[in-house]
């Protein structure tokens, strides 16, 4: 049996890691993974069985009910486990399930509006934003200036021809001591560039601020670790990480502390994750998100050449088999975006947003432009050969803006994930190739 190690190509367990995606079957080419990724037959499995086994309401005792309580605390204790933010990381702390990520921070964003207009956080009422990221961790604190809290925007700054970062030196300066929060992403979905979100945080730690970190981008590649980042909040999208379509957002106890959640008033603040979750959250949602540990613990296995345990539906994966199929991930996407990555960089009239280098740190969040052609144009011209990628801001319309392109016609985007192939990939140029070539 084969394992991750340095002499195996983490490229010969594609074939055995597609067998897991029904989707995968219809021969289309799914490079619009940073968008959102396919899930696993684990995934699809989990949500029918909830809808046959416990399609009730939660929180009554009779059995069916009780099924659909137990997992909707499952995904919970999931979610937790994932950020690394169980008891025994030492950063302890509670996941909020809910449609979206755009959706949990507007939600966050007002329990701050209310605290800042209650007097619960002092004199802190001053919120920075870095706007090179998508509008998710934007719009909802920018809005609050509307209510009288002083935002202020912290641009990237460019670090070379085609490449731009969030620079701590620019961020300083921003700081007082009147900073409530920093608000950041780890990964621009644009870029596919990790930014050192554990340094960002110790700053502003340091200024008496927290920090609430977009991981959108980055947790479909890195296994996040809020233990490890030191945040406060961090935001992760589950549907782009092999799960159900919801988001789940991460906040330490004593984030958590002074803010009031929106949901009913005789439902106690500490009641958490219910006073965050109004209304409930998606239960077969919740099935799903546990179907896309199943499938990571699958993936670990598969990795170390374990065979895979029948594990019973409530086993949630380790640390370390999280830790075992994210290195795994991280392999196939850094061996696939190689070739892609050279001929981009390569081509006369393409130019790369953001770094054409394949090393560590650059994940497969792949944009460019052609001269001469409209984004718009190449895309469109890709999909209509089966090549699922797009083209636009992503959302992350200032950034864009801020770098001189069009907003509405923006980026091509390629983005892998762990289930593409080196054959995709080749096609994949050579398609672009005609494609450009035709414009
Ligand atoms: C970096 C980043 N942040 C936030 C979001 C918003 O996530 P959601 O669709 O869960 O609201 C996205 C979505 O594409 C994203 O790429």
């Amino acid at each position: 049996m084969k394992t991750h190690t340095s002499t195996v190509s983490p490229l010969e367990f594609i074939p055995d890691i597609r067998l897991h995606f029904p989707s995968l079957r219809s021969g289309e080419v799914f490079l619009d993974n940073a968008g959102g990724s396919q899930a696993p037959k684990h995934v699809i499995d989990r949500v029918c069985e909830y809808f046959i086994s416990s399609f009730v309401q939660t929180g009554a005792d009779y059995a069916a009910s009780r099924r659909a309580t137990h997992t909707v605390s499952l995904a919970h204790q999931f979610g937790c486990g994932f950020v690394n933010a169980s008891s025994h990381s030492g950063h302890k702390g509670h996941c909020i399930l809910g449609a979206s990520s755009t959706a949990l921070l507007h939600t966050l964003a007002e329990a701050y509006a209310g605290a800042i207009a209650a007097g619960a956080l002092g004199s802190r009422r001053e919120i920075i934003v870095s706007t090179a990221g998508h509008e998710a961790n934007i719009w909802p604190w920018l809005k609050l200036e509307a209510r009288g809290i002083t935002v202020h925007q912290w641009h990237a700054v460019r670090s070379g021809d085609n490449t731009w970062t969030l620079d701590p030196d620019t961020l300083r300066p921003l700081l007082s001591d009147r900073t409530l929060l920093v608000a950041f992403p780890q990964v621009s979905n644009i870029f596919g560039e990790v930014w050192d979100a554990a340094t960002i945080t110790g700053i502003a730690h340091r200024a008496g601020a927290r920090v609430v970190v977009d991981g959108v981008a980055c947790a479909p590649h890195i296994l996040p670790d809020v233990h490890a980042l030191g945040c406060d909040w961090y935001v992760y999208s589950t549907y782009k990480v092999f799960g159900p379509h919801m988001g789940c957002l991460y906040g330490s106890a004593d984030a958590f502390a002074p803010l009031t959640g929106p949901n009913h008033p005789f439902i106690p603040r500490d009641a958490l994750p219910t006073k965050f979750e109004p209304g409930g959250v998606c239960h077969e949602g919740a099935a799903g998100l546990l179907g896309s540990a199943a499938y990571l613990r699958t993936l670990s296995a598969m990795a170390t050449g374990r065979e895979p345990t029948a594990a019973t539906p409530d086993e949630l994966p380790s640390r370390d088999e999280l830790k075992e199929a994210f290195s795994l991930i991280g392999a196939i996407e850094d061996a696939l975006q190689r070739p892609l990555l050279g001929y981009l960089a390569a081509h006369p009239r393409i130019r790369v947003i953001g770094d054409s280098a394949a090393r560590e740190g650059r994940l497969c969040t792949i944009s460019f432009v052609v001269r001469g052609a409209e984004s718009a144009r190449v895309a469109r011209a890709m999909n209509a050969q089966g090549f699922g990628c797009r083209f636009g801001n992503f959302y992350s319309r200032r950034l864009i803006e801020q770098i001189g392109l069009d907003p509405a016609d923006g980026v091509v985007r390629i983005s892998l994930a762990h289930y593409n192939t080196p054959d995709e990939v080749a096609r994949t140029i050579s398609a672009l190739d005609a494609v450009i070539a035709s414009i």
